[in-house]
Formats: structure tokens, sequence, C-alpha cells
């Protein structure tokens, strides 16, 4: 048998029910790691997917909790902590979007999406930071976007949160670095996803003719990425942006 990247860890993922979340909910675990993952309405699918990652072999539970509730990370990564006996990796996945045109975009649809995808990374790493630092080990893995380093029409917020993401990457890899923990972002181009589906047909033909590679990219993709990033062959990789988009970007 190959052997296993992440054998024996402890991870969480925030948004593990869908899309990019549960692909590497489902590779952490064929890499045999316990995988904790959050989710904010979805369950059924929630609790079918802790199932199926339980058959790997390794723990696997599905937690509700809304990401951008400071005292619920808190909470969270406790009970993590408590169920699992350890806490090794955090996945900061879950993220939404509400796009509209900055001179159209409401106070709500602004807050909204900082709220979930900036603040709620920084809920969780400040809920982790302590336990890792105590173990002087740890990896943060953030979900972060091309859209946050190049900006994107209509995404004024979405654009803000990524690219506050990066800013929050680069600062904690250096405030943890000390205590051998890593810090890295994942920065997705489009791919196939609920999120995605959201987009109108015109714009993901443009996103589409814009890809080097002329093909968009799956959750797996992503997943894989984050895997290594969370392995201890990354360990000397800290502070990195790294863009998985089919050379959407470039
Ligand atoms: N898809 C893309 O093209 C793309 C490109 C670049 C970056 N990204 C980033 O990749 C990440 C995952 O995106 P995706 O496409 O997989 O999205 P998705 O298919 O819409 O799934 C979003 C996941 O996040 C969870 N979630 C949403 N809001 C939450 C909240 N407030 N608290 C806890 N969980 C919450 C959802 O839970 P429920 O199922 O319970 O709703 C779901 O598991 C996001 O950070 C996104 O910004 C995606």
């Amino acid at each position: 048998m190959a052997e296993q990247l992440l054998s024996g860890k402890v991870a969480l993922v925030t948004g593990g029910s869908r899309g990019i979340g549960a692909a590497i909910v489902r590779h952490f675990a064929e890499e045999g790691a316990g995988v904790a993952f959050t989710y904010r309405k979805q369950k059924e699918a929630a609790d079918a997917l802790a199932a199926e990652a339980e058959k790997l072999g390794v723990r696997a539970k599905a937690y509700q909790a809304d990401t951008a509730d400071f005292d619920r990370a808190q909470k969270l990564v406790a009970e993590v902590i408590d169920t699992f006996g350890a806490l090794d990796i955090l996945v900061n996945n879950a993220g939404m979007n509400r796009d509209g045109v900055i001179w159209k975009m409401s106070e709500e649809q602004w807050d909204a999406v900082i709220s979930v995808d900036l603040k709620g990374c920084f809920n969780t790493i400040r809920a982790a930071a302590p336990h890792f630092r105590e173990q002087r080990a740890g990896r943060i893995v953030n979900v972060t976007s091309i859209n946050g380093l190049r900006g994107k029409f209509g995404q004024a917020n979405y654009s803000a949160a990524k690219a506050g993401v990066i800013g929050l990457t680069k600062t904690v890899a250096k405030e943890l670095g000390g205590r051998g923990i890593t810090v890295n972002s994942v920065a997705p181009g489009l791919i196939m996803t609920d999120m995605m589906q959201q987009m109108p047909e015109q714009a993901k033909q443009a996103s589409l003719d814009e890809t080097a590679l002329r093909k968009l990219g799956e959750p797996e993709d992503i997943a894989w990425i984050c895997a290594f990033l969370a392995s201890d062959r990354a360990r000397h990789i800290t502070g990195e942006i790294i863009k998985v988009d089919g050379g959407q970007y470039i």
C-alpha cells in the first residue's frame, strides 16, 4: 500500500459538506487523517460524508458551526480536541459570495462576505493558535482565490475578503513560524462546485477563455495541494500563496 501523507493526524476543515471542502475531507481521510469538518445548513450531506470517510478506517465527524461566529469557533476547536484527542491541521475553506457591482452593493452583501470569508479564517485560527503554539506544531491552510490577488468585476466584497486572507496568511506565518507552525494559502481559479453554478453563463465562458488549460478545475485539484501543504513534506513551506487555476491568472 502507498504511504499515506497524513497518517495519524487530525484535521479540522471548515465548510466540508460540499464542493472543495468535501473533496478535502475525502482526500484527507484517504491519506489517513481523522477529519472533523463543519457545515452551515446541509446536515444530511455532512453526516453522509462523515459516514463515507469513516468507511476508510479513520474517525470523521460533522459539526454545525457558522464560521462567522467567533465564540462558536472557540467551542468548536475545544470540542474537536476533546473528541479526537488532538488537532494537527486546520483548513479554512468555508466561503460564500454575494456578487454585485460596487455602486449597487448593499452593506449586508459586504458584511456577509467579509464575516464568512475573512473573519471566519481569523476566528478558527485564533481558536487553534494557542493549541498549536503549545504543541509546537501545526499546519494551517487557508483557501483564498485568484480574485483576491487580482480583483474581479462584481466581486469587491469577495476580492477584498480573499485579499485579506492573503495578508492574514503571511502575517500569521511570521507570528507562528517560531513554533514550527506553517501557514499557507491556496488560491483556486474557477472550480466546478455549487458556487460556480451561480455565475452567469457569459462570465463562466469568459473565465474559461482566459484559462490556459481551457478547462475548469475540479474540487480534487484543490484537495491534493491542501493535503501536501498539511503534510510533513511541506515542512519548509510557509507564508506562500499557491495558485491552482489551470493558468487562469497568468
Ligand atoms: N468554486 C470556485 O470556483 C472557487 C474559486 C476560488 C475560491 N473558492 C473558494 O473555495 C472555498 C470553497 O468553495 P466551494 O466552491 O466549494 O463552495 P460551495 O460549493 O458553495 O460550498 C461552500 C461550503 O462552505 C460552507 N459554508 C458556507 N458558509 C458557511 C458558514 N457561514 N459557516 C460554515 N460553513 C459555511 C457550506 O456549508 P453548507 O453546505 O452547510 O451550506 C459548504 O460546505 C471558498 O472559500 C471559496 O471562496 C472557490
